[in-house]
């Protein structure tokens, strides 16, 4: 069940948040990170990674396999950050293939995404109206938008949100990108008004968290251009992730190690 989406609205930083937040989840939430960017993938270039498996292996094995996670043990490539290994799914740079993926991955009936027994973070890239990973946003229990927290990023966000309420079904969350210059409380009264009174929608599926502190070291090591000391985890960007990853850590619990097995059991 537990998938947490990430998308932007403008840039930037999605993918440097996401895997961000893979590198500090709990080692109990077996965390998988996939590229879905329909824009292409980064990760596979900037860490050095093989160019397969790739998200296209993973859409061919869930194909083969249905929606069991097993299929990530065959497809992920572990990711190095200081002394902790993220497995992630790479993508092709281009795009092209990973467009060509994802509707296998997020056919009706099809949960590989949404695995009982390991949280996976979509790396969705930007959002848009006729984005490819826009099922996936649907199928998620928690959508992250990253948006900077200034007047023309938060115009397009509000552009969109109505658009966001209608497919996220789970709780959508605006995460504060660095850089803006609102804050938090700011941003939600803003954004609360604006779905309360122009929407008429839910004001309370949505939260805002942020925002995410600039911290060149840790956006360089999280992007492949810095090897992490022994403290990594305590790099201010790393920090903030860890507090955002506490607090979705309820909404985003996997099944206990052998229940999911016994979840198909309905009692007579
Ligand atoms: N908190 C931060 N502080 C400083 N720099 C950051 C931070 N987060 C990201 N960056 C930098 O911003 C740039 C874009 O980051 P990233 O690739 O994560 O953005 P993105 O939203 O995934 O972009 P795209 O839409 O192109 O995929 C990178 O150079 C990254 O190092
Ligand atoms: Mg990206």
């Amino acid at each position: 069940m537990p998938l947490l989406a990430m998308c932007s609205i403008k840039g930037p930083g999605v993918t440097t948040a996401a895997l961000g937040l893979a590198a500090v989840a709990d080692e109990s939430a077996r965390v998988v990170l996939v590229e879905c960017d329909p824009a292409g993938g980064d990760l596979m270039l900037r860490h050095g990674l093989a160019a397969k498996p790739n998200v296209v292996d993973l859409a061919s094995a869930a194909r083969a396999n249905g929606s069991d996670s097993a299929v990530y043990r065959t497809v992920v490539q572990a990711l190095h950050v200081g002394d902790r290994a993220v497995e992630v799914v790479v993508a092709p740079a281009g795009g092209a293939q990973s467009r060509a993926a994802l509707p296998e991955l997020t056919r009706a009936g099809q949960l590989v995404l949404n695995p009982p027994d390991r949280l996976v973070v979509a790396d969705c890239g930007r959002f848009e109206a006729l984005s490819a990973a826009r099922p996936i946003l649907a199928l998620a229990d928690v959508v992250a938008v990253v948006v900077r927290a200034t007047a023309d990023a938060l115009a397009h966000l509000e552009e969109h949100l109505g658009e966001l309420l209608d497919v996220v079904t789970g709780r959508l969350l605006v995460l504060l990108a660095h850089g803006g210059i609102y804050d938090e409380t700011d941003v939600a009264d803003v954004l609360g008004r604006y779905v309360a009174e122009e929407l008429m929608g839910p004001v309370d599926q949505m939260a805002v968290h942020g925002p995410l502190p600039e911290d060149r070291r840790a956006a360089a090591l999280l992007g492949g251009g810095l090897v992490a000391g022994r403290r990594w985890r305590r790099l201010p960007l790393l920090r903030s992730l860890d507090r955002i990853a506490g607090e979705l850590a309820p909404l985003l619990a996997i099944a206990p190690q052998g229940g999911a097995a016994s979840r198909t059991d309905v009692p007579g």
